[in-house]
């Protein structure tokens, strides 16, 4: 079966500017910088981001492999921490203007459309120290004046900008979980950076409406989104699931199309007693300034349960995920190098659900992906990576991202996680995701089978499964 997409659907790729950059010449270091300065045993074979796949010299040859992979738009980052000289003054790091530039004009000069996010976990780390981060207002405003900044400088070129990708790992990962610096566990901390995180980018949005040059220019965020589902409809695990879809889902989704947070979670952490800090001007400019187009992350489904509450729990100190605990549900299909399960389905589901709570907004796949450890194993003679697998994966989501597109669903575009195999956070390279392999010792650089797969895949517009 042939299934075709739409006309100008974005073939794509997504990645960062701090996983593939290189630390060479940034004028300020990033909380995973210090992260892993002083913590390398953390991260995964003690490989920290200096070891990149060395894009920011070699991204005139990287851009030619992506072309070579038949991508059409490539989304990346640019590093707050590389642009701004001066944090507080906002003055800029000339050498940095000059490397965008040219990397912009690269992609354009590839008939690649450069897709911008500004920021991909990574605050630079002295915002953090020297005013807590994410836990400030002062912070928010520094973070909307790079933006401010990024728009006047790029967006004669640039049509697509994203503010955040996946603000809810900064929040989760940050100050619930303890996996990202600043590894804080504390429920009502994480629900004031979730806030701020939101009132940013409502605040780079104001900006870019009065900044952006380019008629085409068009503005939104990047959420990992994914429907909870309860482990049975018994009526805790059902409400579980409710919760885990306010807090994971609808608390950045509502206040970045609708402007409003929901009233049932605003409620649910007054009750509480932890509600974000927030003012009405605030709150008036996220009612105002929405996004126009919702990138979506997509890799595995999240399966809730009703916690177990024991009186300790119950005593704790509050914390926004306590109404529902996550499980691994049994005999699914695994991706067991992540530990995450496959189900492709789900994108129909997103899809649908954007379709009909959501206004239909336009939206598109920002990134979906299968990490697999070890992939030199799968080489043939010639070195080439025989990533079926990948295919198969990527097959299966896209199958399931047609349907809901021939239904209605006004989804422009997907795109793989990642073009270059890249280092990835604590996991660093654990896992591989790129159409492109990466040889972290020689940087050697080979298109793996998907690459050609996607090649063919993007020229002809059409699926075959
Ligand atoms: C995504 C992030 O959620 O997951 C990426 O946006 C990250 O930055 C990717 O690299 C894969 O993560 P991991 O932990 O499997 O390497």
């Amino acid at each position: 079966m042939n299934l075709q997409f739409p006309e100008k659907f974005w073939w794509g790729a997504a990645t960062s500017g701090p996983q593939t950059e290189g630390r060479f010449k940034k004028q300020h270091d990033n909380v995973f910088d210090y992260d892993f300065d002083h913590f390398q045993e953390r991260f995964w074979g003690a490989i920290g981001p200096d070891t990149a796949s060395n894009f920011f010299n070699d991204f005139r040859d990287d851009i030619e492999l992506m072309k070579a992979a038949g991508l059409n738009s490539v989304r990346t980052s640019i590093q707050w921490s590389r642009l701004i000289d001066d944090l507080e003054l906002g003055t800029l790091n000339e050498k940095a203007v000059e490397f965008y530039n040219a990397v912009i004009d690269e992609f354009l000069a590839h008939g690649i459309r450069p897709v911008i996010n500004l920021h991909h976990f990574d605050l630079p780390v002295e915002l953090l120290h020297k005013y807590g981060g994410w836990e400030s207002r002062y912070v928010v405003d520094l973070y909307a004046d790079f933006a401010g900044k990024c728009f006047e400088l790029f967006s004669d070129r640039v049509s697509d900008w994203f503010t955040f990708n996946e603000p809810m790992v900064v929040v989760e990962c940050g100050y619930l979980l303890g996996f990202h610096y600043p590894d804080v566990v504390d429920g009502k901390r994480a629900v004031q950076v979730a806030y701020h995180l939101q009132l940013a980018s409502s605040l780079a949005i104001k900006k870019f409406r009065t900044i952006n040059q380019n008629p085409a220019g068009q503005i939104g965020i990047i959420l990992n989104l994914t429907p909870a589902y309860p482990a049975s409809s018994h009526h805790a695990d059902v409400f579980a699931a409710e919760m885990a879809d306010l807090w994971q889902n609808r608390l950045f989704l509502d206040a970045s199309v609708k402007g409003e947070f929901p009233s049932v979670l605003t409620e649910m952490l007054s009750a509480e007693n932890a509600l974000w800090k927030a003012n009405d001007e605030d709150l008036s400019v996220i009612r105002q300034y929405k996004i126009d187009v919702l990138g979506v992350n997509y890799y595995h489904p999240s399966r809730v349960q009703e916690p177990e509450f024991s009186s300790d729990s119950l005593a704790q100190d509050f914390r926004p995920d306590k109404f529902y605990a996550s499980y691994n549900k049994r005999g699914v299909r695994m991706n067991a190098d992540r530990g995450w399960e496959i189900h492709p389905q789900t994108i129909y589901e997103i899809a649908k659900r954007i379709q009909n709570d959501y206004e239909n907004l336009p939206w598109f796949i920002s990134e979906n992906g299968m990490g697999v450890a070890n992939e030199q194993r799968f080489a043939d003679n010639d070195g080439v990576i025989q990533d079926d697998y990948r295919i198969q994966f990527t097959t299966e989501h896209l199958y399931w991202l047609h349907k809901a597109i021939s239904e209605g669903a006004n989804c422009f575009g997907y795109h793989v996680w990642t073009p270059i195999d890249c280092w990835s956070w604590r996991n660093s390279y654990k896992n591989r995701y790129g159409l492109i392999a990466l040889d972290i010792h020689t940087q050697v650089k080979t298109l793996k089978k998907s690459a050609h797969w996607f090649k063919s895949l993007s020229t002809a517009g059409v699926l075959e499964v």
